[in-house]
């Protein structure tokens, strides 16, 4: 008879476990609605891994449970993967209060930037910050994050707009990868806005010149991989602009992403499709023909229902229409200082069923399997299967369809990152 494995840690008994019905693999059209529900299941984890899942009657025959295994009673707790967050801004300093104010007033995020206000105001705010504040304030965030279920996050610069403020916003997004309980996947994004008084031209050629080998070096220094950012967007990056970066920034072994057709559609998502990009986000400006290329191709839609509610926009991302033609769709918060200040992803899932008209079921695949595989990782995290990092989050509520239903409240009890407890109500804290 084989010898079991001993674990180190045991989720058992879950009330019910809800992960993709698939093992491996991006999710695409109806794959997206696809999940596995086990009543009364359990996890195995050893080593930071996942090694059995099943009915716990099931795992129990697997595994051997030592004097030194942690067992995580989740009765009657529902369990997920953990979250995946794939667009983040959330390093910056300053806050942008008075702009969500002016907009319920009427005003709109294009008049307020042209005035002064948008991104540009958050660039006046973080140049003056220490890399020690920016680590500071974005480890108060990435707590709240945690709190609400996120496990693994994405986090653009964006906010310095030259070469020394956007290297020091990149040291503090690799130093809070290390500092914190949270995955961290970095993104440089100088192509966020162009700084005032600075002609576009010269700005892209610093970008290109300076500012991307500097934040190759930086990034690899640390063995960390990376992604590149533009904001393809009226009034931000040109679509030759985009290309230019995207080039420079490949050839420096960089991944590449784009904030496409999220005011006008200046053709970003043809763009990032032919150049292999591993997600688009926004795409409330789409075109029929970008979706059909997105459904042959392996570049993830990161859609962000938090901003087009937060903007108070009546038009969302036509999310149906993408998943009914096959693109693999993902959600994600894109929390930032001006157009979306929130940071919870069970909101985001709320919201993506009231706005873009997802089941609970689609929204649990597209903030897990297809949000990982927007930053790459998805062989690793993203699903409750043996040989996936044990990244698991369990919520206060009896199935998956009260996650959305309990808007703006926060269901999560516990999260386990690369298998420890890193969260837990206070009644399960080891004494
Ligand atoms: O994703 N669209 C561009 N960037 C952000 C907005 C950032 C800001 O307003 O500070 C976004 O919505
Ligand atoms: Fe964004």
């Amino acid at each position: 008879m084989q010898n079991k494995a001993a674990v180190d840690m045991l989720v058992s008994p879950i009330g019910e476990l809800v992960t993709s019905a698939s093992d491996s693999g991006l999710l695409k059209g109806s794959e997206l609605a696809e999940v596995r529900r086990i009543k009364d299941a359990a996890i195995a984890v050893k080593d930071g891994k996942i090694i059995a899942v099943g009915t716990a009657f099931e795992v129990a025959g697997q595994v051997e449970v030592t004097a030194t295994t942690r067992i995580v009673d989740a009765t009657g707790l529902l369990v997920t993967p953990g979250l995946v967050d794939p667009h983040t801004h959330l390093v910056f300093d300053g806050n942008r209060a008075n702009e969500f104010l002016m907009r319920c007033q009427g005003k709109s995020y294009a008049e307020i930037a042209e005035a002064g206000g948008g991104i540009v105001a958050s660039m006046r705010a973080t140049r003056g910050a220490t890399q020690e504040r920016l680590v500071a304030l974005g480890r108060k965030r990435l707590a709240k994050m945690l709190d609400c279920g996120t496990t693994t996050c994405e986090i653009k610069t964006g906010y310095g707009l030259d070469l020394d403020s956007e290297l020091t916003m990149l040291a503090a997004i690799v130093e809070l990868s290390s500092t914190q309980a949270l995955e961290i996947v970095p993104t440089f994004m100088p192509a966020h806005a162009v700084p005032p008084q600075m002609d576009r031209g010269d700005y892209v050629r610093s970008i290109v010149k300076d500012m991307l080998p500097a934040a190759s070096r930086m990034v690899t220094d640390k063995g960390l991989f990376a992604f590149a950012d533009v904001f393809c967007d009226r009034g931000y990056f040109t679509l030759e602009d985009t290309e230019t970066i995207f080039a420079a920034a490949q050839s420096l072994g960089f991944g590449l992403k784009v904030h496409a057709d999220e005011f006008v559609n200046l053709g970003a998502t043809t763009l990032a499709v032919r150049c292999g990009a591993a997600s688009c986000d926004h795409l409330l400006n789409v075109s029929d023909e970008e979706i059909k290329l997105l459904a042959q191709s392996n570049t993830v839609a990161v859609l962000l229902p938090g901003t087009s509610f937060f903007l108070n926009l009546s038009e969302h991302a036509r999310a149906r229409r993408m998943i009914e033609e096959g693109v693999a769709v993902s959600l994600g918060s894109d929390f930032n200082p001006g157009s979306c200040h929130i940071f919870s992803l069970p909101l985001i899932w709320g919201l993506a069923c009231l706005h873009l008209k997802f089941t609970a079921a689609e929204a649990l695949n597209a903030l897990t399997v297809n949000a990982a595989y927007a930053l790459g990782k998805g062989e690793k995290i993203g699903r409750l299967s043996p040989g996936y990092q044990a990244d698991i989050t369990i919520y206060d509520v009896s199935c998956l369809e009260e996650i959305p239903y309990n808007l703006g409240a926060n269901p999560v009890s516990f999260v386990i990152k690369r298998g420890i407890v890193v969260r837990a109500p206070e009644e399960h804290l080891p004494a």
